[in-house]
C-alpha cells in the first residue's frame, strides 16, 4: 500500500517482514537556526534494503547523520533494536554495528588503500578478526587488493566508493547507511555497486540507502520513503512505488 502523508501524524503501515532494527521517531535536527529535519519517522526492518529518496537539500544526508551520531538529534528518538542510540557518540554507534558510508566517500589522502581499510576496523580489537575481514573485503572488491599499496585518494571514483564501502565493512556492520553510492559514477560502475549492495543484503546486512536517483533506489529496495523539505511525504513497498510513474515523477522529477 502506498501512503501519502498529509499532516504530521503518519498512519500505521502495512505488514513488513522482520523486526524493526532501526526506528526513527519524530526526529528534528538543526544546523544553527536552520531546521533540516521536521519530525522524520521511518523504520528499517531486519534484513531489508530501505531507500530514502528525495531531491537535493531535502534532508537525506542529515537523516543518516542523525542516525550515526554526526548530527545531534534535537527532538525525537533513534532506536536500535528498541534501545535509544540518539545521544551516543558516533564511535559508540559504530561499535554497535551501525556504520555510515558518507556522501563523497571521504578517502584519506596519504594513506594506502590497505591503511584506509585498517582504519575502518578501529572498533575491532581482535587482530585475527581484522585480518579475516580484510580478506573478505578483498574477495568482494578484488581491485582493492590489487591496489592495496597505492594512495587511496588516487583511485577512480568507483574504486573510491568501493574503498569507502570496504572500510565500513571492516566494522562487520549489522546496519549500513549508504549515502548516494551511485553519485558521479559511470553506468557500468553504478551497476557493479548496486550488485554488491544486493549481495551484502543477501548475506545478512540491513541497509538504509539514500538516493537522489529514484529509479535506482526503488529497483534495489524492499521499502521506500520520500523526504521533502525535512519531512517524510510518502512511503510504501518499493515494488509498488516503482510501478506508479506519476507518483515518482510528481515527487522527484528525476529519471536516469
Ligand atoms: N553543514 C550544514 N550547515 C548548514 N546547513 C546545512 C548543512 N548541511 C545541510 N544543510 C542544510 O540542511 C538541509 C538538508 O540538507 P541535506 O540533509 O544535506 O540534504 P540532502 O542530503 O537531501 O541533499 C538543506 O537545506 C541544506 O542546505
Ligand atoms: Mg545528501
Amino acid at each position: 500500500m502506498i501512503q501519502t502523508i498529509d499532516q504530521t501524524d503518519a498512519p500505521a503501515v502495512g505488514s513488513r517482514p522482520g523486526k524493526v532494527r532501526l526506528g526513527i521517531r519524530d526526529v528534528e535536527a538543526f544546523y544553527g537556526q536552520i531546521q533540516a529535519l521536521r519530525g522524520v519517522s521511518l523504520d528499517v526492518h531486519e534484513g531489508e534494503i530501505v531507500t530514502l529518496l528525495g531531491s537535493n537539500g531535502a534532508g537525506k544526508s542529515t537523516t543518516l547523520k542523525t542516525i550515526s551520531g554526526l548530527v545531534r538529534v534535537q527532538r525525537g528518538e533513534v532506536q536500535l533494536e528498541g534501545e535509544s542510540i540518539a545521544r551516543l557518540a558516533a564511535h559508540e554507534i559504530a561499535r554497535r554495528g551501525v556504520v555510515h558510508v558518507p556522501e563523497g566517500r571521504r578517502i584519506l589522502r596519504g594513506l594506502t588503500v590497505k591503511e584506509n581499510l585498517e582504519l575502518g576496523a578501529f572498533t575491532v580489537k581482535d587482530s585475527g578478526l581484522r585480518r579475516q575481514r580484510l580478506d573478505e573485503v578483498y574477495a568482494l572488491f578484488p581491485i582493492l587488493h590489487e591496489r592495496r599499496h597505492q594512495d587511496g585518494s588516487l583511485l577512480s571514483g568507483g574504486q573510491q566508493q568501493m574503498l569507502a564501502m570496504g572500510r565500513a565493512l571492516m566494522h562487520g556492520p549489522s546496519v549500513m547507511l549508504l549515502d548516494e553510492p551511485s553519485m558521479g559514477l559511470a553506468p557500468k560502475l553504478v551497476t557493479d555497486i548496486m550488485r554488491i549492495i544486493k549481495r551484502l543484503n543477501e548475506a545478512g546486512t540491513t541497509i538504509l540507502l539514500v538516493e537522489q536517483n529514484a529509479r535506482l533506489g526503488l529497483r534495489l529496495a524492499h521499502y521506500a520513503y520520500v523526504i521533502e523539505n525535512g519531512e517524510i511525504r510518502m512511503q510504501g513497498a518499493a515494488a509498488e512505488l516503482r510501478q506508479d510513474e506519476s507518483i515518482v515523477k510528481a515527487y522527484l522529477g528525476v529519471g536516469e
